[in-house]
Order: C-alpha cells, then sequence, then structure tokens
C-alpha cells in the first residue's frame, strides 16, 4: 500500500483533525522520474515542523534505495543507496515511493543508517547554512574564535548546530529544557541554560559573556531580548522569522545598525548534503534520534512533531 498525502486535500478543521485526515492509506501509481529526478523505494523518512505548518505537503527528508533514474541523471543508477531531500512544493516523502531531484540528492556510504540519513536533510542542511555561510565560521577551526548562542539546542536543527559549531572551534552557549541539559552539554555546548528560568527567559550567558551571533531555533523572543546580549557587532541568525523579526531586519538594514537580525531561509544544496554525510561517516556529527515510527503510525510521528517536545529527530521507518 502507499501512503502518499499529496492527494490528500481535505479541508480541515481542529488540530487533530488535521493529524488524522492528512494520512490517508491510499494506492497511487507508481511515479515515474522526468529527466533529472530519481525514483527512491524508501527506507525511512524524518520529520520537520516544516511539514506541518506547510500541511498537505507531508514530507521531505527521505533516505533509501535509487530504482530509476531519469535520462539525464549522471551521479545516480539503480541500487545506489541516498539521501534526499523532495521539493516542499510537490511534497510526498511520506510514501513507499518518491521523486527526488538529482541536484539534491547525496550518496550515502554503508556506514550511514537510513534513519540517521533522513533526519540529515532540512535540519542539518539549515544548520549548515547559518554556521557557515550566515554567521561564518570555518568547520577546519581556522577562522576567529566566535561566541555563538544556540536556542532550542535540543530540536533537529539546534542538536546539529551544536556539534557544527564545535567543529568550527566556537564558545557555544545553549538553551533547552532542564531535561536535556546533560545531553545538550554531552553534544559539545559549553554552557546551557535551562530556558525555564529568568536567565534562560532573558537569554543570559551564564559566564556573562556577549554573544557574536544567535541562531535562534526556538520561536518568539523580541528585538529587546537579544540585544543587551550581543556584541557591538553581533547577529541574530531567525529560522524562525515573524512579521516582527522581518521588520526588525529591514529596520536594522536601513539604520546600518551594527547588531543584526538575519532571517534564514534554507537554500539546499547537493554539495552540502554530501558534506554533512561525510561528517557523520567520519563520526563527527550524530544524530539524536527522539522516536521511531512505522509508516502506519505516521499520524503519532505527525502529533509528536506538532506538540513541539522532540529531542533530537523524529523518524519514520519503511
Ligand atoms: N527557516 C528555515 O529554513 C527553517 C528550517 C528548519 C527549521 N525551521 C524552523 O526552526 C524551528 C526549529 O526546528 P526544529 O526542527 O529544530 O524543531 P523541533 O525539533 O521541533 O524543536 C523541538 C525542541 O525545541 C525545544 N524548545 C522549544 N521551545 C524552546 C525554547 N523557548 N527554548 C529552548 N528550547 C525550546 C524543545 O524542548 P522542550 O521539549 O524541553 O520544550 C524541543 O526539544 C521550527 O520552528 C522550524 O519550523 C526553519
Amino acid at each position: 500500500m502507499l501512503c502518499d498525502p499529496r492527494f490528500c486535500l481535505t479541508p480541515c478543521g481542529t488540530r487533530r483533525k488535521k493529524i488524522v485526515d492528512h494520512f490517508p492509506h491510499v494506492e497511487v501509481p507508481l511515479p515515474t522520474p522526468s529527466k533529472d529526478e530519481v525514483l527512491i523505494k524508501l527506507e525511512a523518512a524524518s520529520l520537520n515542523p516544516f511539514d506541518w505548518k506547510i500541511l498537505h505537503y507531508v514530507g521531505t527528508d527521505i533516505a533509501g534505495e535509487v530504482i530509476e533514474v531519469g535520462r539525464s541523471v549522471r551521479k545516480f543508477k539503480p541500487g545506489d543507496k541516498v539521501v534526499a531531500l523532495v521539493s516542499p512544493f510537490s511534497g510526498g516523502g511520506l510514501a513507499e515511493f518518491a521523486v527526488a531531484k538529482e541536484s539534491i540528492t547525496a550518496s550515502r556510504p554503508s556506514e550511514t543508517s537510513a534513519s540517521e540519513s533522513a533526519s540529515l536533510p532540512v535540519a542539518g542542511l539549515t544548520a549548515l547554512q547559518a554556521i557557515t555561510k550566515t554567521i561564518g565560521i570555518k568547520l577546519d577551526g581556522s577562522g576567529e574564535r566566535k561566541n555563538v548562542l544556540i536556542t532550542a539546542a535540543s530540536g533537529g536543527v539546534g542538536h546539529y548546530a551544536i556539534q557544527l559549531a564545535k567543529l568550527g572551534n566556537t564558545h557555544v552557549t545553549a538553551t533547552c529544557g532542564a531535561r536535556n541539559i546533560e545531553l545538550v552539554k554531552s553534544l559539545g555546548a559549553d554552557e546551557v541554560i535551562d530556558y525555564k528560568t529568568p536567565d534562560g527567559a532573558a537569554l543570559k550567558s551564564p559566564s556573562g559573556k556577549k554573544y557574536d551571533a544567535v541562531i535562534h531555533c526556538a520561536v518568539g523572543f523580541p528585538w529587546s531580548t537579544f540585544e543587551p546580549n550581543l556584541t557591538l557587532n553581533g547577529k541574530v541568525v531567525d529560522i524562525t522569522p515573524s512579521s516582527a523579526s522581518m521588520l526588525t531586519f529591514a529596520l536594522k538594514k536601513i539604520t546600518f545598525s551594527k547588531k543584526q537580525l538575519v532571517p534564514l531561509f534554507l537554500l539546499p544544496k547537493s554539495e552540502d548534503l554530501q558534506y554533512l554525510i561525510d561528517l557523520v561517516k567520519e563520526g563527527k556529527l550524530k544524530t539524536v534520534l527522539d522516536s521511531k515510527y512505522p509508516l502506519t503510525k505516521a499520524e503519532d510521528a505527525w502529533a509528536k512533531s506538532i506538540d513541539g517536545h522532540a529531542t533530537g529527530k523524529i523518524i519514520i521507518e519503511f
């Protein structure tokens, strides 16, 4: 049976109803890859908040085996193990088979499991983009040592961001709930703040450090909370931008403010995905798995993601 939420167009009422209505188990024809696509038989997929925020197009992060390739595909052949990011505009990654563009598919060595690989695309690429491209940290550790705050460091993006930042010889302060403090330390955070304490709410570093950059993976927090914690040229990379933060971004730009807020929107690239896979293979990046569900229990995985309290990644296995 193929479960393909692309074909679910049921208008939703309550949140609970959305969960149920978005998982019809339907038989659909096997998709044919277009010339630049690969058809993948899935072994695992991971969920992101993006899936339930966008709705209707569930499932972008997948790992599996190539079974057919389009005529212009050069990098892959049937039998190759891969990880891919299915287009968020088409979705359909919660099905036994899915098509993905060659340009955002990467090879997966036998050392990396399907679950761990499927965890990487959205969360890992977002963390990588924030750290290397937006903040400018060099992951070989050769750059100037920066002091970085990562909010919601126990989540999908945050737990990768800690590890990548540490590869770049960064001092990391992290926020998370009390239950995850030891985990977040074990991933490399130098200082951890419980977000439910007054210092957590104020994003204050326990050692009094100011931040050169903040990777903001939690939601909320006005500019007035970030501002006093930033160095003179400090930058907030906001991966959960709201209309208020977009306004702050514009204001900081037009007033030539040294402190900036930068909204981040993921621009996925297969070479970056390959880079992350290689880090996993070398043992330099690990995935914390919150939970695993079979495809038949996808709605439970979906509910867990909506709940907003995952530690690491939620996986669906096929
Ligand atoms: N802009 C982009 O391109 C892009 C890309 C990827 C993700 N995102 C967005 O980034 C956000 C994070 O994604 P994710 O996959 O990392 O989410 P996630 O895995 O669902 O995050 C859940 C974690 O966040 C923690 N948390 C929640 N509120 C917190 C707070 N105020 N302070 C500290 N920790 C908090 C939770 O801890 P407790 O359980 O202890 O509460 C939980 O461990 C989402 O809103 C997502 O939509 C944007």
